[in-house]
Parts: structure tokens; C-alpha cells; sequence
């Protein structure tokens, strides 16, 4: 089969092997229950060269999603960022997505882990904007799906795990088949959760607001850059849950994640959001995060770790 990524070495357990090479066990815990955890992190070009937004927080995020799930790790996070600036020179990417993976690998069979192996995998390749080319520009519409966010007495939705993408799976499915570009999941409590990969904003008058970790979500690091820009831009912030009425009746919206960076959303369930397209606050924080991760904003260039 024909691999769609340009990943042509793939760092395992210390050591780089060709993409050919790496080949996970059939037998490793993680394909049967999906007890994996990982990360979804990008390098930019910019001021300083390549270099990499906000490391720390994701290898932070990384080792707490391990610990989640008993999966702790012996690499330290200096290891680990001498292996991802690694990858990305033998590649010689400039921008990239990076994949740090960590599962719990080839052990005593059953549900519950025993004895097995914990694995650590770093991935790198290029990858241009999430939602596609225009997205950032015009806009995406985005369906508010009937598959729920599952309740945090479930799973911990702070937690990055592999299985609990299987929620995001079915949703990003439903909203495709319904002619979407991306789906919106309410929670429990029939509110706004976040985006199937994306925390949600929504502007309201000048006042920026998204909710908080408490409504179902993965608190993104991109979701907290936005918020630090919004604080330096003197934006009004509120942190405080959303129903379909506050996104329907936004001046604006907008998603974030590493992935996404930020996406305004035109439309949400066939109904045009302010004026459609991209708003002048998401424009301006857009501007702000694109300048930002690529050092372009000395108050901000901190959140960066150079490739060298
Ligand atoms: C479900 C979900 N929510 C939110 C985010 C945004 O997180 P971040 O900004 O840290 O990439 C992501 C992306 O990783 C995600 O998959």
C-alpha cells in the first residue's frame, strides 16, 4: 500500500528506522484496546529557523495522557526534543507535523495491562492546513452532530488517548455524510463540548468567550495561546459554557487545535454565523497566532524551541 504521508524515518524506542521499518506488534495491547496516547505538534519556519510551538506543554501533555493510563515512560522530555529536532534535519523539513506516540506494547494478552511494554514513537511529515487550503481564508462549515462528547465520569477528555478518538471518529464520519467539513459535539448536558479534533470560540460583540475544561474537552495549548494573544490584544475574554444558541447567534466563530491553528466557521448547520466567512476578531487573533508561532512576536517567542 502506498503510504499518503512524506515520513521517511520514524524514531522507535531510541532508535531511527526507515518508515518501511517501522512495524508495530500485532500483539502489543494498544492495537486490541487502544492504549496509546499521543500528541499532535508542528514546526514552523520563521525568525529563529525552524523550530518547534510550544514543546514543553505537549511533551507535558504527553507524559501526564501516559500516566493516565499507566503507561509511564522513561524518556525525559530533553530526550525526547533531541529526537524530534533529529527527525525533522534528517528529513530536512523546514515547517512539519510531528506524532510523538507512546503505547503500552506486546505483553501478557487481556484487557487489563499486564507486564507489557511501553513503546515511545516519534513521527514527522509535512502537513499543510488541517481543513483544507481555503479554510483558513473563507471559512468551514461545521455540522453540530448527534454523537455526544462522551461524559468525563467515562473517559477523562484531558487526557489525549488514541481510544477515546474513536468519539472524534464516528462524529468527523456524520458530519462528511451530512456534507460538513467538520463536526461540532455537544456534551452531556446538551452544550457545546468542543470540535472533533478543536476547542470552540465564539465572539459576541467584542467579548471573545469559550468554555471551560469542565464541559468536556481537551483544553488545547492552542486554545491557550488564543487566549494569552486575546489578553496581550486587550480582547475581553469570558470562560463560560455554550449552548447551540450562543454559537448559532455568535457574531463569530472559530475553531483551534495544532492542526486546525485557527479556523473561522461560516456556517454551523446551514446557518450563516455574522456575516459568514472570517470575522475582524478572528482575523486578528488568526494574524496574531500565525505571526506568533513563527517568532514573529517577541512577547510570545518564548513558546518556541528551535530545531538544532
Ligand atoms: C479533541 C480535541 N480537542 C482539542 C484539540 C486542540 O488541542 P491543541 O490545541 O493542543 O492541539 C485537539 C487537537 O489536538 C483535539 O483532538
Amino acid at each position: 500500500m502506498s503510504r499518503k504521508v512524506d515520513s521517511k524515518f520514524v524514531w522507535m524506542d531510541g532508535k531511527i528506522v526507515t518508515a518501511d521499518e517501522a512495524k508495530v506488534s500485532f500483539f502489543s495491547h494498544a492495537v486490541h484496546y487502544g492504549t496509546g496516547v499521543f500528541e499532535g505538534v508542528r514546526c514552523y519556519d520563521g525568525a529563529l529557523g525552524p523550530a518547534v510551538f510550544r514543546l514543553p506543554e505537549h511533551l507535558e501533555r504527553l507524559r501526564r495522557s501516559a500516566r493516565g493510563y499507566f503507561m509511564e515512560y522513561l524518556w525525559t522530555d530533553a530526550e525526547l526534543t533531541k529526537a524530534i529536532a533529529e527527525l525533522i534535519k534528517l528529513h530536512g523539513f523546514r515547517e512539519c507535523y510531528i506524532r510523538p506516540l507512546v503505547q503500552t506494547g506486546e505483553g501478557r494478552m487481556g484487557v487489563r495491562p499486564r507486564e507489557c511494554e511501553i513503546n515511545a514513537f516519534i513521527a514527522v511529515w509535512s502537513w499543510g492546513a488541517y481543513l483544507g487550503p481555503e479554510a483558513l481564508e473563507k471559512g468551514i462549515h461545521a455540522a453540530i452532530v448527534e454523537q455526544r462528547k462522551y461524559l468525563p465520569s467515562a473517559l477523562d477528555p484531558t487526557i489525549k488517548a488514541c481510544g477515546h478518538y474513536l468519539n472524534s471518529v464516528l462524529a468527523t464520519k456524520e458530519a462528511a455524510a451530512r456534507g460538513y467539513d467538520e463536526a461540532i459535539l455537544l456534551n452531556g448536558h446538551d452544550r457545546v463540548a468542543e470540535g472533533a479534533g478543536e476547542n470552540v470560540f465564539v465572539v459576541h460583540g467584542d467579548t471573545l468567550i469559550t468554555n471551560g475544561p469542565e464541559e468536556s474537552l481537551l483544553p488545547g495549548i492552542t486554545r491557550d495561546s488564543v487566549l494569552s494573544i486575546a489578553h496581550h490584544l486587550g480582547i475581553p475574554v469570558r470562560i463560560a459554557p455554550m449552548t447551540v444558541e450562543d454559537l448559532l447567534g455568535a457574531d463569530e466563530v472559530f475553531m483551534t487545535g495544532t492542526a486546525a491553528e485557527v479556523t473561522p466557521v461560516g456556517q454551523i448547520n446551514g446557518r450563516t454565523i455574522g456575516r459568514g466567512g472570517r470575522g475582524p476578531i478572528t482575523l486578528q487573533l488568526q494574524t496574531n497566532y500565525l505571526d506568533a508561532v513563527r517568532g514573529r512576536l517577541e512577547r510570545f517567542v518564548h513558546w518556541l524551541t528551535p530545531v538544532v
